[in-house]
């Protein structure tokens, strides 16, 4: 099938559902899954650096058996060399699939309608979809979805997006904590609730992090700035003072709560080391869980 990813919204909340129940199947079996990937390549075409998602899709593109081509941020110039129209034209005719990270998501929009084959979202501004995917399946082995709470403290950005949409499409009660200004915006808000009004979850958002982490059985944060925001670090790093995820304010969550961040960390600004490093933190788990959400997916596009 032809489907593109470029929001956890191009996904049902049930197909969400059968992607991580084939992830968790084959995790448990080895990494073992078909070669739904057999004799295609996909182009991996990255406008921003990267460790996890670069390494997690390449590998899950070989171990389907298909092989991958990797782009570098100087290399193409989506939007500036060439029109992302012209790079999806040229790139659907050598290519199978094309795995995308890019600043503006209408980049994508475009490549998904120019190519002719399926775009991946790799991250966004706007979006972070296969995050998403690897955070509900690490909730799933920490302590299950349905019914629980997940808080993100922080900026209301691409990972706060597709998180509190696929965490509500599972019927987990989402509450995001932001200052005033970095709130998740309402459409996202809506869009999420719209998912936990169907599942039994809920979504609230406040600006107080004591009042949203309290009894909560997740705590999530992201960097207080972004990749491509480097120049708004100063005032950001003010704005978001109070927000911090530390040892104090975890205390309040749920005894044994899982603290999650999509990584890489600004150690001492969103969360502080011994939280990162401690015994309530999965994000390795996270990481590794990239892979076999990613290679889940794949299958499941490719079947
Ligand atoms: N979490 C994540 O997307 O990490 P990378 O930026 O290293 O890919
Ligand atoms: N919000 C972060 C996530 C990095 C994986 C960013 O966009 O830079």
């Amino acid at each position: 099938m032809n489907r593109s990813v470029l929001t956890v919204g191009d996904l049902s909340a049930d197909e969400i559902g059968d992607v991580l129940d084939r992830a968790q199947d084959s995790k448990r079996q080895g990494r073992r899954e078909g070669a739904q990937l057999a004799g295609k390549t996909a182009l991996l075409i990255f406008q921003k650096p990267s460790l996890r998602t670069r390494v997690s899709f390449e590998l899950a593109v070989t171990n389907l058996g298909g092989r991958a081509l990797y782009l570098s941020p100087p290399e193409v110039g989506l939007g500036e060399r060439e029109s992302p129209e012209d790079v999806g034209g040229v790139a659907g005719r050598f290519c199978d699939l094309i795995i995308c990270r890019t600043f503006d998501q209408n980049n994508l929009d475009r490549l998904a309608a120019s190519s002719g084959v399926p775009v991946v979202n790799a991250l966004s501004d706007w979006e972070h979809p296969c995050q998403a995917l690897a955070d509900v399946l690490t909730i799933r082995e920490h302590g299950g979805t349905s019914g629980r709470t997940v808080t993100y403290v922080g900026d209301g950005n691409n990972v706060a997006r597709s998180l509190a949409v696929a965490a509500a499409g599972e019927g987990m009660h989402v509450r995001i904590a932001s200052p005033l200004g970095y709130e998740l915006d309402a459409e996202s808000v809506a869009a999420a609730s719209r998912r936990a009004d169907m599942s039994g979850g809920s979504v609230s958002t406040m600006s107080d992090p004591v009042e949203a982490v309290h009894g909560a059985d997740v705590v999530y944060t992201d960097t207080w700035t972004s990749m491509g925001q480097e120049l708004e670090a100063k005032r950001r790093l003010e704005a978001f003072t109070g927000y911090q995820v530390d040892a104090r304010l975890v205390g309040s969550a749920s005894p044994g709560a899982s603290v999650m961040h999509c990584l890489p960390a600004h150690r001492g600004e969103e969360i502080t080391d011994d939280v990162l490093d401690g015994p309530q933190s999965v994000v390795l788990d996270q990481a590794e869980n990239r892979l076999h959400a990613q290679q889940a997916l794949l299958a499941w596009m490719f079947e």
